[in-house]
């Protein structure tokens, strides 16, 4: 027989488990914002424009809401990605496990996990193809309306922590170049020293103003060896079909010194973090050199375009040349048209920022932004000025 002291106590027993579950539970509960991932804000190019251009008034060749853009049906249509299918900003969303990132223009669109305010075409300096792009200070701009719908929506306290903790991505500086290396009266007044000099000037102030607004995580993508782009490879005054080295100087020197401004903004602001690929341009030009090594039957010639190595900027018609081929297989292509990347290298890009070790990515990757790693050990960031002597011999 049961007694009744017994029974009263296996009642209490699970009532005080009863208890202890609910208890556990709201404190899981609690716990759950901090493990909230990080939203993901984007600036910057064509190279990551999910389609903010179709809504502004622009010329064809600044749009790509058309086909053969985003012929690989991974999307349902021509989204105004400069790609086949997706960019680089898609495969990071994708690996920190936030949505994909609506543009900012896209009608109501919620920003809750970021947004993405890059424009094709757009420089640094808001000079560059000004008028039809989305210029960088606008884009930041928009970010302020952002963070104030974000503190409306959420209150002061958990919006400061969202954007404290939020990656900023930047991928931007080579249209400053060729609208440069397009305007003979631009290249009478300044020398590409001073043009390297204010693209860099002004990308530093504009991380300076995105820190002192309380953001700390800043990824990067450096500049790709641009005179290898079919269009600038099919400008080259050489016509010997070799990469035109002097834009692809630039882009060297830009690379340079951006770095070069992370290394001391690490030192100056507190709790400053980023993640730079001081390799990322060599290992592209190995790509485009060596595309047999990395999956790829072509790193010369574009996918989409007219002309010699598809370097005339047709794709998609519907610009100054209507004519345009495109190649069977975009798998085998490092380059979608002339001056952009196939889904595929995209990919590849992403996954190089994503978890590369900190001797290509560092301090931090973007794996170590996201998900908040520790710091690489000071050996590595030893490695990495070591990088930056190499970087500007
Ligand atoms: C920023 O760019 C402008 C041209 O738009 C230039 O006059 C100015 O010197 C640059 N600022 C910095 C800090 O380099
Ligand atoms: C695509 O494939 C077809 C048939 O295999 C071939 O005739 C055509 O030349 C190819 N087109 C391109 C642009 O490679």
């Amino acid at each position: 027989m049961t007694s009744p002291i017994h029974s009263i106590s296996v009642s209490t027993i699970s009532q005080i488990l009863l208890l202890l579950t609910l208890l556990l539970s709201v404190k899981s509960l609690a716990n759950s914002p901090e493990k909230k991932t990080p939203a993901f804000f984007i600036f910057g190019d064509s190279t990551v424009d999910a389609g903010n251009n179709n809504y502004i008034d622009t010329i064809a060749g600044n749009r790509a809401n058309f086909p053969p853009y985003g012929q690989n049906s991974f999307f349902d249509k021509p989204t105004g990605r400069f790609s086949d299918g997706r960019i680089i900003v898609d495969f990071i969303a994708e690996y920190a496990e936030v949505p994909i990132i609506p543009p900012f223009k896209e009608p109501s669109a919620k920003f809750i996990n970021g947004a993405n305010f890059a424009s094709g075409g757009a420089g640094v300096l808001p000079e560059t193809y000004q008028g039809i792009v989305i210029d960088f200070p606008t884009q930041l701009e928009q970010f302020n309306t952002v963070v104030s719908s974000l503190t409306a929506e959420l209150g002061d306290t958990e919006a400061s922590e969202l954007i404290a903790n939020a990656v900023y991505f930047i991928s931007i500086g080579s249209n400053d170049y060729f609208s440069y290396l397009g305007s003979p009266k631009m290249q009478e007044v300044f020398t590409p020293e001073e043009i390297v000099g204010m693209v860099i000037g002004n990308l530093s102030k504009a991380i300076q103003g995105l820190y002192v607004k309380g953001a700390r995580k800043f990824g990067f993508v450096s500049l790709c060896p641009l005179g290898c782009l079919p269009a600038l490879r099919a400008a080259n005054p050489k016509a010997d079909g070799s990469c035109f080295e002097d834009v692809s100087a630039l882009a060297l020197a830009h690379n340079s010194a951006l770095y070069g401004v992370l290394l001391s903004f690490e030192h100056i602001f507190k709790d400053f973090k980023y993640a730079f690929s001081s390799d990322l341009y060599s290992w592209l030009n190995e790509v485009i050199h060596n595309p047999a090594k990395f999956g790829f039957k072509d790193g010369i010639n574009a996918c989409c375009g007219s002309g010699p190595y598809g370097g005339v900027y047709s794709c998609g018609g519907n610009k100054e040349v209507s004519d345009f081929e495109v190649c069977n297989s975009s798998e085998d292509f490092v380059w979608w048209d002339s001056f952009h990347a196939t889904e595929k290298l995209a990919r590849k890009i992403a996954d190089v920022l994503w978890d590369s070790p900190p001797s290509s990515v560092g301090p931090y990757n973007l794996k170590g932004l996201f998900f908040n790693h520790e710091k690489s050990r000071v050996e590595d960031i030893v490695d990495a000025k070591e990088n930056l002597e190499a970087f500007a011999m």
